[in-house]
């Protein structure tokens, strides 16, 4: 095969899929992309130019014109940098209002294959962790190795406090967490284009309990045993 190796990870929100993918990208020398950064910057841009979510054609084109940006740093502590029309948003793109619109602007099919073309262009030359809802079934069903991550409604709402927690952010109630992960879960799930799902060949890692070192430790190990590395790390 003419390309380095790419990694699909998948899952519903709040799985662990940004923590561990990018993680394992650090542990085997690849490239971390986060497409569900791109859903969010182009849902920041609607908001920003006053456009109503619910306008497909004005939303579309919005997406045929603009230009995301992502850079993930070296320290896996450290935010994705994200840019859409030179504009950052890092910090913008995980607000309230982008997490409550995100599921209906990525529901658009135009807007879903612009920003698919531009993840597969990213990863022509493969060497990356991608990670979103259909990089196994839609972005890259090639992909050397294919994880779908899981875990409950309650576990993943919690942890999600625990994130707004260390943040210092305005405390949300565990209910409306999980209200809130469960309406992603449907509207992901129940979409016409590529919906949530797991890939044929994925291998499903259920992460109820499991600690951030163990979920990564598995993926690494899956990966090893498909180019049979087991030699190369101790
Ligand atoms: O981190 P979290 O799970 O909250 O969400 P995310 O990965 O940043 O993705 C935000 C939203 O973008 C998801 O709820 C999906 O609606 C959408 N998304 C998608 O449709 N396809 C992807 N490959 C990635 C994200
Ligand atoms: O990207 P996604 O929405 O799937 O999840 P995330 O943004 O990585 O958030 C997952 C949260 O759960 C983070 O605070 C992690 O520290 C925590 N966590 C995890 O990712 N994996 C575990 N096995 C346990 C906790």
């Amino acid at each position: 095969r003419d390309r380095q190796p790419i990694v699909a990870i998948d899952g519903p929100a709040g799985v662990g899929k940004s923590t561990v993918s990018r993680s394992v990208a650090r542990e085997l020398g690849l490239v971390y992309l986060d497409t569900g950064a791109m859903y969010r910057a182009l849902t920041w841009l609607v908001l920003e130019s006053g456009i109503s979510v619910t306008d497909r054609c004005a939303i579309a084109e919005l997406a045929n014109r603009c230009e995301i940006q992502l850079a993930a740093s070296l320290d896996a502590a450290q935010p994705v940098r994200v840019w859409i029309n030179n504009r950052e948003v890092t910090s913008a793109i995980r607000s309230l209002e982008v997490t409550a619109n995100v599921s209906a602007i990525a529901a658009i099919p135009e807007v879903r294959h612009v920003l698919v073309k531009q993840q597969q262009q990213w990863g022509q030359k493969g060497g990356l962790v991608a990670e979103g809802r259909d990089i196994g079934t839609q972005v890259f069903p090639d992909a050397d190795l294919k994880i779908f991550l899981t875990a409950s409604v309650q576990e993943r709402a919690k942890r999600r406090q625990q994130d707004f927690l260390a943040q210092g952010q305005p405390q949300v109630s565990l209910e409306q967490l999980e209200r809130d992960i469960a309406a992603r879960d449907w509207q992901d799930s129940n979409r016409e284009v590529a919906p949530l799902k797991k890939a044929a060949g994925a291998v499903e890692i259920i992460t109820d309990g499991k600690s951030i070192t163990q979920v990564i430790a598995e993926i690494v190990s899956q990966y090893d045993r498909v180019f049979a590395r087991t030699d190369q790390r101790g």
